[in-house]
C-alpha cells in the first residue's frame, strides 16, 4: 500500500514541530518527530551516566536500547525499554546530548530504520534532519525550514517562559549555535537541504502564516 510522507526538515528552533503537528492535524496523517528519539538515545546514556561523546561506549550499549512511540489522546509519546520518557528529554543537557550521540552512524542507522518501518505503515509528517535527504528520499513533499538564530532563539526563549522554565537568551542563542554547527558539519547525513526540498524562511512570519504557507504547497503538490 502506497503511504504519504511529507518531510519537514530544518535547524533547531525554526518551528518543525508546531508546523509538523499542525500539518498532522489538517491532512489526518500521523506525527512522527524524530528528534525525540535523538533525545531518547542520549537520555539513556546520560541516565547511565556514560560519556555519550565516546562513539565506543556508545556503541557498546546500543542493542540495550528500545525506543517506542504511542500516540495517548494525539500526542506522541516516547517510550526507553518501556519507561514513558516524553517530558524527561526535554531538558538543555539532553539537547546537546542528543546533538553529539546524532554524528554516530551506528545511532543514525537504528534510528532511519525504525522511521521508515513508521513511515511504511501510515501516511505521516515527520520532522527532523535527514528525513527529505535520507529516511525519505522519495517523500511526496520535502519542506526545508528556516529562519535566523537569533529569532528561533527568541521564539524558543518565548515558549520557555510560557512554560514557565527560566530561560536566558545567550544561552539558548548559544545553544542553538553549537547544534547548528555540529548538525550541519557532521559527516553523516548532515542538515542540509534535499536538492528538491522547498525552502521556507520564516523568519518574518507568525507561526498562523508559515502554517498558512505550507497547507498550500502540500495541497498543491498531493493534488
Ligand atoms: O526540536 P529541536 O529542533 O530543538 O531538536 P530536535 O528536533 O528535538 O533534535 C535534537 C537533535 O537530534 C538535533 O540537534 C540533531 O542533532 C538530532 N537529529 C538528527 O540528527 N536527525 C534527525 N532526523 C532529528 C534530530
Ligand atoms: O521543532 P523546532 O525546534 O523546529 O521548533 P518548534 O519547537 O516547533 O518551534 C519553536 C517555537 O517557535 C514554538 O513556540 C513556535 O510556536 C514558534 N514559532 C513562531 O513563533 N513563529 C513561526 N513562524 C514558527 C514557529
Amino acid at each position: 500500500m502506497k503511504t504519504y510522507k511529507i518531510a519537514i526538515d530544518g535547524p533547531a528552533g525554526v518551528g518543525k514541530s508546531t508546523i509538523a503537528k499542525r500539518l498532522a492535524s489538517l491532512f489526518h496523517f500521523t506525527y512522527v518527530d524524530t528528534g525525540a528519539m535523538y533525545r531518547t538515545i542520549a537520555l539513556y546514556y546520560i541516565e547511565k551516566r556514560l560519556p555519550l561523546e565516546n562513539e565506543e561506549v556508545v556503541l557498546s550499549h546500543l542493542n540495550d536500547i528500545e525506543i517506542s512511540l504511542r500516540y495517548i489522546d494525539g500526542m506522541q509519546n516516547i517510550f526507553l525499554n518501556g519507561k514513558n520518557v516524553t517530558d524527561l528529554i526535554r531538558t538543555p543537557e539532553v539537547s546537546t546530548g542528543s546533538s553529539q550521540v546524532a554524528v554516530i552512524g551506528g545511532v543514525r542507522e537504528k534510528l532511519v530504520k525504525l522511521q521508515r518501518e513508521i513511515g511504511e505503515k501510515q501516511n505521516v509528517v515527520m520532522d527532523g534532519r535527514d528525513i527529505g535527504t535520507k529516511v525519505f528520499p522519495d517523500a511526496d513533499v520535502k519542506l526545508f525550514l528556516t529562519a535566523t538564530c537569533e529569532e528561533r532563539a527568541k521564539r524558543r526563549m518565548a515558549e520557555m517562559r510560557e512554560k514557565g522554565m527560566q530561560a536566558s537568551y545567550d544561552e539558548i542563542l548559544e545553544s542553538i549555535r553549537f547544534r547548528d554547527e555540529n548538525d550541519s558539519n557532521r559527516k553523516i547525513d548532515p542538515l542540509k537541504p534535499a536538492s528538491d526540498a522547498i525552502m521556507v524562511d520564516n523568519t518574518q512570519d507568525t507561526l498562523e502564516q508559515t502554517v498558512e504557507r505550507i497547507k498550500n504547497i502540500i495541497k498543491e503538490r498531493l493534488k
